[in-house]
C-alpha cells in the first residue's frame, strides 16, 4: 500500500473497515510539530552514530524544516491513506527530500518510542499554557481579596451558618488548592521530561544510536532506564489527566459557591454582564453559565481520566495497539482548562460583592455561639459546662424571637450566672471574626499575612 510504514509481508492490503479503525490522524495530527522535532533530534543521532554524512545530516534537516512550514501553513496535511501522524509526515519528507535520503530517517526507531515521547512533549507544552492560565486566575482571585479586606461572609458548614469569616478568607481558600494543582503541574513535569526515544519497538537500538543526543536536542532530561518502560508505561499521561480533573473539581466547588451566592436568596454576588448569558425565554435572566459549565465539565474531565485508566489496567508489556487510547482523552481534557480558564479567570476577576448583605446575615442563625462558648471558657468555664450555657442561651434567644446580643443583662443571668454583660464584647462579627488569631484563623492580621504569602508563592510558578 502507497505510503504504508509497513506492507512488505502482506500478500493483501488492509480490510477498508480496518483502515477506518486504525486511523488516528484526526487526532494525533495534533503532534504533527512534535514529530518534525523528533526526527529532526533522531537525525543528529543517527548522524552522530555514522548513518548519515555532514551533507546527508544537512539536507535531512533542511527536507525537515520545510516539512515543518508546510505543515504550519496547511500546505501538507494527511491524507486518506495515511494511517497516522508518523505515516503521514515520512510519506511528507519523502516528496521533498526523495526516498534514498527520507528512506533513511526511520533506522532505529519505531512508532511506539515516537509515539510515547511524543504525547510527553505535547503535554509539557500545554502543561505550561495550563499553568500561565492558572495563575491568572490566582492572580484574579488575590485580587478581589485585596479589594474586599474588612469584608465580612456568613461561613458555613453543611451549608449551614456556621461562624463568620472573612470574605478574603473564603476566597483565599479557592486559591490554594489552585497553588497546589501548580505545584503538581510542576512535580509532574520532572518526571514527564524523562525520555523514551530510542527504546526502539520495546527492545532498544542496535545501531549505537545515543538516546541523550535526541533527549537533549528535544529538551528533554535523560532518557529512561528501560526501553520496555519507555515504550508502554502511560503513567505520566494518567497522571497528567488527573492534575486536569482536580483542577476542574477545584473549579467546580468554587462554582458551586458562585452559583450559590448568585441566587436572590443569597444575593451576595453579582456576576458581569460580559461572564453571565441570558434566556431565551425570560427576558429577566441572567445566568451564571460559566460556573455551571466548569462544574459540568468537572465530570468530564473525571471520566476522561478514568477512561484511560481503564484503558490501562490490565494492559501486558510493554507496546499494545490499546495505549493510542490515550491522546483523545488527554487531549480533550488540555482542550476543555484552555477553554474554560480564562472565562472563569473572567468572572472571577469581574464579580462584585454585596458585602452589606453578606455583612447583614453573617450574624444571623446564632452563628456567634461559639464565641460565646470560648468567651466563656476564658472566664475559667470548662468547655462542656460551656458548650452547654452558649447551647442554652441560643434556645433561650430563638424561641423569644432574638438574636445573641439582644436579652438584657437580667435575661443572660437568668440563662447562667456565668454569662456576664461583658459577654457582649465578642458578640459582634469583628470581634469575633478578629479574635481568630491563631495560625491559618480569619483575623483580619492573619488573613494579610496568608494574602501576602498567596502573592509571593504566585513568583514561584
Ligand atoms: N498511533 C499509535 C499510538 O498512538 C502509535 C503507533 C504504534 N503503532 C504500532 N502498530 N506499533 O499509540
Amino acid at each position: 500500500e502507497a505510503g504504508a510504514l509497513w506492507g512488505g509481508r502482506f500478500a493483501s492490503g488492509p480490510a477498508p473497515a480496518l483502515t477506518a479503525l486504525s486511523k488516528s490522524t484526526h487526532f494525533d495530527w495534533a503532534l504533527a510539530q512534535y514529530d518534525i522535532r523528533g526526527s529532526r533530534a533522531h537525525a543528529t543521532a543517527l548522524a552522530a552514530a555514522g548513518y548519515l554524512d555532514d551533507d546527508e545530516l544537512k539536507r535531512m534537516r533542511d527536507a525537515l524544516d520545510e516539512l515543518s512550514s508546510r505543515v504550519a501553513e496547511g500546505a501538507f496535511l494527511p491524507g486518506d491513506e495515511d494511517e497516522d501522524v508518523h505515516s503521514a509526515l515520512e510519506r511528507g519528507l519523502i516528496d521533498i527530500a526523495g526516498v534514498q535520503l527520507g528512506g533513511k530517517l526511520r533506522a532505529g526507531r519505531s512508532r511506539n518510542d515516537q509515539i510515547a515521547t511524543l504525547v510527553r512533549l505535547y503535554l509539557l507544552d500545554h502543561a505550561d499554557a495550563i499553568r500561565s492560565l492558572l495563575l491568572d486566575l490566582v492572580g484574579a482571585i488575590l485580587d478581589q481579596a485585596l479589594a474586599h479586606a474588612d469584608a465580612i461572609l456568613p461561613g458555613r458548614t453543611h451549608l449551614q451558618h456556621a461562624q463568620p469569616v472573612l470574605l478574603a478568607h473564603q476566597l483565599a481558600a479557592h486559591a490554594w488548592p489552585i497553588v497546589r494543582d501548580l505545584e503538581r503541574l510542576r512535580d509532574w513535569g520532572h518526571r514527564a521530561s524523562a525520555s523514551p526515544y530510542g527504546g526502539g519497538a520495546l527492545a532498544g537500538s542496535s545501531l549505537g544510536l545515543d538516546p541523550r543526543l535526541v533527549a537533549a536536542e528535544l529538551g528533554l532530561g535523560d532518557p529512561l532506564e528501560n526501553s520496555i518502560d519507555g515504550t508502554a508505561a502511560r503513567d505520566v499521561v494518567a497522571e497528567f489527566a488527573f492534575i486536569c480533573a482536580q483542577i476542574g473539581i477545584d473549579l467546580s466547588r468554587f462554582s458551586e459557591e458562585i452559583i450559590l451566592w448568585n441566587t436572590k436568596e443569597f444575593g451576595f454576588v453579582r456576576l458581569h454582564d460580559g461572564y453571565s448569558t441570558g434566556s431565551s425565554i425570560m427576558p429577566q435572566k441572567k445566568n451564571p453559565d460559566i460556573a455551571e459549565l466548569a462544574r459540568g465539565k468537572s465530570g468530564r474531565l473525571i471520566g476522561n481520566l478514568t477512561g484511560l485508566l481503564a484503558t490501562l489496567k490490565g494492559l501486558p508489556l510493554a507496546y499494545n495497539r490499546d495505549l493510542q487510547e490515550d491522546k483523545e482523552p488527554v487531549f480533550d481534557s488540555v482542550a476543555q482548562l484552555e477553554l474554560l480558564l480564562p472565562a472563569f479567570t473572567g468572572m472571577v476577576a469581574t464579580m462584585s460583592f454585596d458585602t452589606e448583605r453578606m455583612a447583614e446575615l453573617a450574624p444571623q442563625g446564632f452563628s456567634l455561639a461559639t464565641d460565646v462558648a470560648e468567651w466563656l471558657v476564658k472566664q475559667g468555664v470548662i468547655f462542656r459546662d460551656a458548650h452547654e450555657i452558649s447551647g442554652e442561651l441560643v434556645r433561650f434567644c430563638e424561641e423569644r424571637g432574638l438574636e445573641l446580643h439582644e436579652p438584657s443583662d437580667e435575661q443572660l443571668s437568668q440563662v447562667s450566672p456565668h454569662l456576664a454583660p461583658g459577654v457582649r464584647d465578642v458578640l459582634t462579627i469583628e470581634g469575633s471574626v478578629n479574635s481568630r488569631t491563631g495560625a491559618g484563623g480569619t483575623a483580619r492580621v492573619r488573613v494579610d499575612e496568608q494574602l501576602a504569602r498567596l502573592a509571593e508563592r504566585i513568583g514561584e510558578f
